[in-house]
């Protein structure tokens, strides 16, 4: 019996990156977003390039019972899913005063339940697999609370959280855990945010950070998270180090902008 990897936002950026990986290494899939269309278009070339089946589902994972849905429909396929990437996810750059709280709901719902529940419905399936892969898409934004980002900030710190907390639960296990915390990165997420104020500094071009991430899986003993780049690596350290007002001053200044820096 094939591989099959379970992809949420797999229609844009980092999920469909996953996806094609997956294909490549000779994976079967299931893709996981809201727009079918690019799903299906998706589908239609792996199955042509890589052979492998590929079963879409169209899934709202802002809805209180999205992840059981896709649940349902995994198992009325009768698959059982060695590999979960939780990349279905977005922002919000608004002071949190500002910010609509139908927008903040369902930002929590798609970062945080829909991940979670996806996690824990597939832990079983994830850990009888002979070598199981679970993958959260965090974000460097976990690595410090951030002013006028501060809900998607706290998304992702719970993110990394959970997961890292899974990593060690898997210890002894076939199951690999990792949380990825990517910087600012070129995909669909600064339209979808509707801000460019999350494009800070370098941005990073998708494919080369799911290689990254891809290799680090592959290790014998792979961490429980990566953060992508040199330099937020040595940001995430000192946001441990320094005093909390400071972290958030400097935060604070980062998200608002060149213009303001
Ligand atoms: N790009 C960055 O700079 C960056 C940096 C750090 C972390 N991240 C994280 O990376 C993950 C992937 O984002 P991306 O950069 O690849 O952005 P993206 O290109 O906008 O992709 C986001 C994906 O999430 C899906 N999605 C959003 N809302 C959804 C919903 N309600 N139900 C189901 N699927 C939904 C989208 O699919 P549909 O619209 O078709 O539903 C899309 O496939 C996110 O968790 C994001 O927070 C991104």
């Amino acid at each position: 019996m094939s591989n099959v990897a379970v992809v949420t936002g797999a229609s844009s950026g980092f999920g469909e990156q996953f996806a094609r990986r997956f294909a490549r290494a000779g994976d079967d899939l299931v893709l996981v977003a809201r727009r079918r269309d690019r799903l299906e278009a998706l589908a239609a070339e792996l199955t042509s390039e890589h052979g492998v089946a590929v079963l879409v589902i169209e899934a709202d994972l802002s809805q209180a019972e999205g992840a059981r849905r896709v649940m349902d429909q995994i198992e009325d396929a009768g698959l059982k899913p060695s590999a979960l990437v939780n990349s279905a996810g977005f922002g919000t750059a608004e002071r949190f005063a500002d910010e609509d709280p139908a927008r903040i709901a369902d930002e929590i719902r798609v970062n945080v339940l829909a991940l979670t529940l996806l996690s824990r419905l597939l832990m079983p399936s994830l850990l009888a697999a002979p070598r199981g892969v679970l993958v959260n898409i965090s974000s460097t934004a976990a690595h410090q609370p951030i002013p006028t980002m501060a809900v998607y900030a706290a998304t992702k710190a719970y993110v990394l959280s959970l997961t890292e907390a899974l990593w060690h639960e898997a210890q002894g296990t076939s199951l690999r855990v990792l949380a990825l915390c990517p910087g600012p990165t070129e995909t669909g997420f600064f339209e979808a945010a509707r801000s460019d104020r999350f494009r800070v500094g370098t941005v990073a071009n998708v494919g080369e950070s799911v290689d990254r991430a891809w290799k680090t899986l592959q290790r014998p003993s792979s961490p429980p998270s990566l953060t992508i780049g040199l330099q937020h690596r040595i940001n995430a350290l000192g946001a441990r180090l320094v005093p909390r007002r400071i972290v958030l001053a400097i935060a604070a200044r980062t998200a608002a902008g060149p213009q303001n820096a």
